[in-house]
Order: C-alpha cells, then sequence, then structure tokens
C-alpha cells in the first residue's frame, strides 16, 4: 500500500474516516504523479506530537503536522528510491484548527496531509516569501482537485411519491396511482421509495402503504409524526425504516427538523418499540449539533439532515454557509456513531455538491423529481436525477 497509515491510542474517540482518508491520500499521490511512492501517516495527539517537536524542532508544545523526508536510516543504509518519508498529523490540532475556520475535521486532515506531502517532496514555506506563495497555491489546488472527486461510495437516492398522491387526491379518485409509480421509479434505478403518511392524510393513504410494502422491491421508509396511530401503523406494516418528522396541520410541507431534545422522552419510546419490531429508525433534524447529539442519545440509528435552508439561500454567500454547516453536521454525526441522510427541497440544480459530501449515505428527493415527470415522465426524471447524484 502506498500510503501507511497509523492511528495513536489516544486519538480513538475522534471516529476518524479511515476509509476516506486512505482514499484521499492515494488521489493525491495520483495527481502529484507518485503512485509508486511510499508514504507513511501517523495521526496522533498533542502529547505525542510535542514530544516530537520538542525532539526533532526544540520547539515546546504540539504542532499540526511535521513532515520527515526519508533519509539515512537508523540501520545506516540509504532509504529505497521509491520511500518519500514521514507525515505525522496531530488531530487534537487540527481538531481545533478546523472549529475556527469553519471546517469539517477530515477537510482540516486532507489539508495537512497535502501540506507534509509537499515538505516531503521539497517544497517549503520558509527560505523565502515566493517558495511559501508557490506551496500555498498548490495546496489550494491539490485540495480542490481531490474534493472534485469522491471517493467514498456514491449516495442512494430514495424517491419520495407523495406528489403522485397529491394529484389524485386533486380529484379524489384512483389516478395517477402513487404505487405504480413508486415501481416505475425502482426501474429507473431508484434505490429506495420514501411516502409520508401523514395525519390529516392529505396525499398518501394507509392503501398506499400496505400495498407499497408488498410492492417495494429496494427499501420503503415510511416518513410519520410520533403519533400513537401513525406508530401502531408503521408497527403493523413493518417498513424497512421510518423517519420521524415534525407535523403541523397548516404546512404546505415539513417545514423545520424535529425538537429532539424538547421530545426526547416520547422520541426514546417510540425508537424503542420500532427497535424491538425491528425498524431502524432515522431522525428529520436541523443541521444542528445539538439536535444531533440528542438524536443519539435517543437512540436513533440515522439522522437526515434538512437541506431546505441550503436550498432556498437566496444569495451565494448564504447557501455556501449552509452548505457548510450540512457539511460539518454530516461529519459531526457520523462521528458520533449515526448514519446520514439528507433532503428536503433538493433538485437538479442543488442536488450535486449535497451528494458529494462523503458522510452522507442517501438522498430524499420528490417533489423536484415528481414536477419534472409531469414533463419528461417518470423515469427520464429519476435518472435524470441519478445522473446528478452520480456524477460525484
Ligand atoms: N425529507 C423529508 C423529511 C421530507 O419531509 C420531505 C418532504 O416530504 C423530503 C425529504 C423531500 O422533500 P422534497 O419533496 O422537497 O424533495
Amino acid at each position: 500500500m502506498p500510503v501507511q497509515f497509523s492511528f495513536s491510542h489516544d486519538i480513538a474517540h475522534h471516529r476518524l474516516n479511515r476509509r476516506l482518508l486512505q482514499q484521499r491520500s492515494a488521489d493525491l499521490l495520483h495527481l502529484l504523479k507518485l503512485e509508486a511512492a511510499e508514504v507513511s501517516v501517523v495521526f496522533m495527539g498533542d502529547v505525542e506530537m510535542a514530544a516530537y517537536n520538542e525532539q526533532y524542532r526544540k520547539k515546546k508544545g504540539a504542532t499540526n503536522v511535521l513532515s520527515f523526508p526519508a533519509g539515512e536510516g537508523d540501520d545506516g543504509f540509504p532509504p529505497q528510491a521509491t520511500e518519500l518519508g514521514d507525515i505525522l498529523v496531530s488531530v487534537d490540532t487540527a481538531r481545533r484548527e478546523a472549529a475556527r475556520a469553519g471546517h469539517s475535521l477530515h477537510h482540516r486532515l486532507i489539508e495537512l496531509i497535502i501540506h507534509g506531502m509537499l515538505h516531503l517532496i521539497g517544497y517549503d514555506h520558509e527560505r523565502s516569501e515566493d517558495e511559501a506563495v508557490r506551496m500555498w497555491d498548490y495546496e489550494k489546488e491539490l485540495f480542490q482537485q481531490i474534493q472534485t472527486t469522491r471517493s467514498v461510495a456514491m449516495p442512494f437516492l430514495a424517491i419520495n411519491v407523495d406528489h403522485v398522491a397529491t394529484i389524485r387526491q386533486a380529484r379524489g379518485g384512483v389516478e395517477p396511482d402513487p404505487v405504480l409509480a413508486a415501481s416505475l421509479c425502482e426501474l429507473a434505478g431508484a434505490d429506495g421509495i420514501v411516502v409520508h403518511l401523514r395525519e390529516d392524510r392529505r396525499h398518501i393513504q394507509d392503501r398506499d402503504v400496505r400495498l407499497l410494502r408488498q410492492t417495494v422491491k429496494t427499501k420503503l421508509n415510511l416518513e410519520m409524526a410520533n403519533a400513537a396511530e401513525i406508530v401502531d401503523i408503521a408497527l403493523e406494516i413493518v417498513p424497512d425504516m421510518i423517519t420521524l418528522v415534525p407535523e403541523k396541520r397548516k404546512e404546505l410541507t415539513t417545514e423545520g427538523g424535529l425538537d429532539v431534545l424538547a421530545n426526547a422522552k416520547k422520541l426514546t419510546k417510540t425508537i424503542e418499540k420500532m427497535r424491538k419490531a425491528g425498524i431502524p429508525v432515522s431522525l428529520f433534524v436541523d443541521a444542528d449539533v445539538a439536535q444531533v447529539q440528542a438524536a443519539l442519545d435517543v437512540g436513533a440509528t440515522f439522522v437526515e439532515l434538512h437541506t431546505g435552508p441550503y436550498c432556498e439561500a437566496r444569495t451565494m454567500e448564504d447557501q455556501e454557509q449552509q452548505f457548510r454547516l450540512i457539511e460539518q453536521t454530516a461529519e459531526l454525526a457520523y462521528e458520533t456513531g449515526l448514519r446520514v441522510n439528507a433532503g428536503h427541497g433538493l433538485d437538479y440544480r442543488n442536488a450535486h455538491p449535497i451528494a458529494g459530501l462523503p458522510f452522507i449515505e442517501e438522498l430524499s428527493i420528490g417533489h423536484a423529481v415528481v414536477s419534472r415527470a409531469v414533463l419528461v415522465g417518470i423515469e427520464n426524471a429519476v435518472r435524470e436525477m441519478l445522473a446528478i447524484v452520480r456524477a460525484v
């Protein structure tokens, strides 16, 4: 393996995504045309890093990254031509720097690996300002190139067919049938089907959920309020998972994430019932660290991060800020042990960056796909969305 990773015991609590780091480092070597090179990257805490900093640089305290180009080894033999050297990274320092810059921990770790790698191949930022600028620019360029290739598995696409039922209910008849629509979505390649059985039954009906349970071949995700009547239906039908959402009678669509903190007791009870029935529970939450932590505490398996504020942002700055918030919260949720989905308001223009976030497992998209289906047919609409989501 060209990049050899090791992890000190004292950083176990950081929950690093080793696969992501490994893949990004391999991508980096590829970009630097150093596929044959061998590099060792050691992730450690501040205490260990401070000891190395003192021993080799005579400096007190920890630093973020140290590089040791391959030189003559302890055994007196010259290094192999392919050996580049060692990079030491302090995860504690990286986490603090990430928080200050508003980035995720893994974002910062990848920056530090790039920095360390450039040192190994001779770049330097202390000899002159020109060299420092050259190194800094190259670091930024490499980071951009690495981030554009999503190297963790692509996200799944679940299609919400509620609005097929909305059209049916407009006339109170039997057409169009969301059950048939769901099958067509699956035929077009969708990875799952989502329906929201609302207490007011404004679109999806009990009959739809019962039939979908029998016909969906991929994964049926029942979106629902934490209401006794709907909980009973879920326990009887046993979907592949449920997503708990807040529900208000007058809203046009789900307006915000669940307040898990305020409803912890009721949610814990429902999640426990679902656990006994073998139904994993996802909680639809805003990109908010406290809500994510609360979701973990009440026993959820997944969180679905609310992408509405990102989709509705009216300025580039706001959209960028909302995107960063989702990126950071997704990573934090993943690090705490939750599985992460995302959805609400995603469409053919804004879904791609969210699909590229490495910690997000599944996107739930409804309105945009059903709207497009009216014009191009539902199979085409699903395929077009799949092409966007999978082009990451
Ligand atoms: N996720 C949740 C929790 C939702 O409530 C909805 C809307 O039903 C969606 C995803 C899909 O949102 P949209 O229809 O805007 O794609």
